[in-house]
């Protein structure tokens, strides 16, 4: 019968034997929870053969590349490499107004030819090494879910969106592709990430997509609405955690709309753009309902992101 260290061990002996003793795996991080469970069960089982990728497109949570680095590189004692290609991606977004699928289309390709281009470099330098073979892997943090997903999304007339970290990749690299969670729910690599000895904190961090911050960036994403985005995104979180509710919600976030309200700052009249704030609780991120905060939370978070009482404000919104 099934069992998490039985699981582990299993696991840890079949990626050995199908990388072989000199075999190098290479797979992109985000920090969340799939890709820092996937990449420690590869450090587990093959050391700084395996490669860890982060690239930092410049949508990401504030802060998080480097905190992503501290806890991967330096804690868990994973091989990381950090490309800060924020610039690249930036120049692909640009004039990309009202089409969400085209800012998922362009992240992913340059997200590809990124990721391509330091895998290369990595190749590279295991290659000058005598003790290492070539990279010949690709691991994916995919999980039964995503597997699903990406079954029942395929064809074109039902494609709903193009979820950039399923495929793609090991094609056009040549790459075998290594899954190790493949066959697991969410609840199950949380499990498998305790066991492991992840920190409790991101063994429960909610999900964050691979576009980022560009797909809660309504309309053209810019430097000055990345910047309001994250601060948003810090806020809400944080009363999140403070009102105890974190780990109640499986997935929350501010979102920045391109439209403008009129609100109150400090004790001036404000006409700025509006931020919508998304809370919901799933167990498989297939299906998910909205949670329901309750008054006094949602007017304290008002507060701590634009003041909208009357006076000084107005009731309408322009
Ligand atoms: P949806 O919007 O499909 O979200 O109900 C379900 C979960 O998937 C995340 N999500 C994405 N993740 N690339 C990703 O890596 C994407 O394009 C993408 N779109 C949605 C979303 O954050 C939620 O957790």
């Amino acid at each position: 019968n099934w069992t998490m260290d039985r699981f582990v061990d299993k696991e840890i002996a079949r990626i050995r034997a199908l990388v072989g003793p000199k075999g190098q795996v290479i797979g992109a991080v985000s920090g969340g929870v799939d890709s820092t469970v996937a990449a420690k069960l590869m450090h587990e089982a093959i050391g700084d053969r395996f490669h860890a990728v982060l690239v930092d497109n410049g949508v990401l949570r504030l802060n998080e590349a480097r905190d992503v680095k501290k806890i991967l590189s330096e804690k868990l004692g994973v091989n990381l490499t950090v490309v800060d290609a924020g610039q690249r991606f930036l120049e692909q977004l640009k004039g990309v107004v009202d089409n969400p699928e085209e800012k998922r289309k362009r992240i992913g390709n340059t997200f590809i030819q990124v990721f391509q281009e330091k895998a290369e470099e990595i190749a590279a330098a295991a290659e000058g090494s005598s003790r290492a073979g070539n990279i010949e892997w690709l691991l994916q943090g995919t999980l039964y879910p995503d597997v699903i997903e990406s079954i029942s999304f395929k064809g074109p007339s039902q494609t709903i969106k193009s979820h950039h970290n399923v495929g793609g990749l090991p094609e056009i690299m040549h790459l075998k592709l290594i899954e190790p969670l493949r066959e697991l729910f969410k609840d199950e690599v949380r499990e498998l990430g305790t066991n492991l000895g992840i920190d409790q904190e991101l063994v429960w961090r909610h999900p964050f997509p691979g576009p980022g911050l560009a797909i809660r960036i309504l309309g053209e994403v810019t430097p000055s609405q990345i910047k309001i985005a994250q601060e948003a995104d810090k806020i809400f979180i944080e009363e999140i955690r403070a009102a105890g509710l974190y780990r109640e919600i499986s997935q929350a976030f501010a979102a920045l709309l391109p439209v403008k309200a009129v609100g109150v700052k400090g004790d001036k009249r404000a006409h700025e753009q509006v931020i919508a704030l998304r809370a919901v609780k799933t167990t498989d991120f297939m299906t998910a309902q909205a949670f329901q905060f309750d008054n006094e939370f949602l007017s304290k978070e008002a507060d701590e992101t634009i003041v909208t009482s009357k006076p000084p404000g107005t009731i309408e919104m322009e």
